[in-house]
């Protein structure tokens, strides 16, 4: 009986070493353990042995059926492990941030090259003593263009095609508009302080023009008013030629030409050399070399006398720097249409922060 015990342990460990899965494994211990198993088979013929033989076989019976047991206790436990090593395998999620959080096609955003220089003339401005002002874009025909000495028979209206809206007239006697020019604000900002003061004020103007590589109907513009007591021409110069080379880091050409604009007299273009081109002549400059950036001139009494100042004791210089033009030229962009294209390919050279 022993001898049979021994080579079904045997036959046992042989089988077992094969399986796999679980459910195979439980069955080959019902086939050997259970009831009707191969073990309690053997061992119904012990009421047949004899005392000595019983207390013979009854140790090597125990310890294989033990052992059996032990066996096919290790032998789940393995295949557990081994079930939950691959499930880990197959679904594999990676908590750490390099690898899982962070999307491998993930892309950066950037400031648009626009905001980018604006931001940094801000600076330029803000450090020498300039406030930065802001002001509507749906304006009424006063500031726009009456308090800036542009009455309404005045032909200089022509020269900015303008959105009107289809009010007839607002309360106060104005038609409005989308502001043409960001001029409105000098009125505002000096009916608001007092003098001596200076300020500048960014922001989107809008023109009902036909669109080209040098023209778009929205675009950009930054207002600059400095009003105080005994403000020169020389001061102008200064302060448009200072904020040129900080801006483009280096001494840009430069040239000033009589410019007539309603608000300022006397009033002037200063044209740059044309960066895209180096001067050269390209379909920025309209093969001129030259650009016109920085209209500007000392402002008109009777804009400062719509802003609530005396012309008899204070004076000032205004200007209107073309922020889409200077973007244009910092980077040397050939079409600004390009700026408003919302194009992924142009913005995403631009990844400054
Ligand atoms: N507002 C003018 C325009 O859009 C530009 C301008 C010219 C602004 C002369 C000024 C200035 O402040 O002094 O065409």
């Amino acid at each position: 009986m022993i001898d049979n015990l021994n080579k079904a342990y045997e036959s046992f460990k042989e089988e077992i070493s094969d399986l796999a899965v679980m459910p195979d494994v439980l069955n080959l211990k019902s086939t050997y353990l259970g009831k009707k198993g191969k073990i309690s088979e053997i061992l119904k013929s012990l009421k047949d042995a004899t005392p000595e033989q019983r207390k013979e076989i009854g140790p090597v019976a125990n310890k294989i059926k033990n052992d059996i047991q032990d066996i096919i206790a290790k032998k789940l436990s393995e295949i557990e492990l081994k079930e939950i090593n691959e499930k880990l395998a197959k679904n594999k999620i990676d908590i750490t941030y390099t690898d899982s959080l962070k999307a491998s096609n993930q892309k950066h955003g950037g400031l648009h090259p626009r905001t980018l220089i604006r931001q940094e003339i801000e600076d330029i401005f803000l450090s020498m003593g300039f406030e930065v002002l802001d002001g509507p874009h749906i304006e009424t025909e006063y500031y726009n263009f009456e308090a800036l000495n542009i009455p309404g028979d005045h032909p200089a209206r022509d020269m900015q095609d303008t959105f009107w809206f289809k009010d007839e007239k607002s309360e106060e006697g104005n038609k409005h508009l989308l502001r043409t020019h960001t001029s409105t604000i000098q009125v505002r900002g000096m009916q608001s302080r007092k003098p001596p003061f200076r300020f500048i004020a960014p922001g989107t103007v809008f023109r009902c023009e036909r669109t080209d590589a040098s023209h778009e109907m929205v675009f950009q513009q930054l207002e600059g008013m400095m009003v105080g007591k005994d403000i020169s021409v020389a001061n102008l110069i200064y302060f448009m030629r200072q904020t040129l080379k900080e801006i483009f880091k280096k001494d840009v050409k430069v040239r000033l030409r009589p410019g007539y604009f309603p608000f300022v007299e006397p009033g002037f273009e200063l044209d740059i050399e044309c960066q895209v081109c180096k001067g050269k002549g390209c379909s920025v400059c309209k093969q001129v070399g030259w650009v016109e950036l920085l209209p500007c001139g000392m402002v008109h009494p009777n804009v400062l006398r719509a802003g609530g100042i005396d012309p008899d004791e204070y004076n000032g210089f205004a200007f209107g720097l073309g922020l889409d033009r200077l973007v244009m030229m910092k980077y040397g962009i050939e079409d600004i249409r390009h700026l408003q294209s919302g194009d992924l390919r142009f913005n995403s050279q631009f990844k400054e922060y």
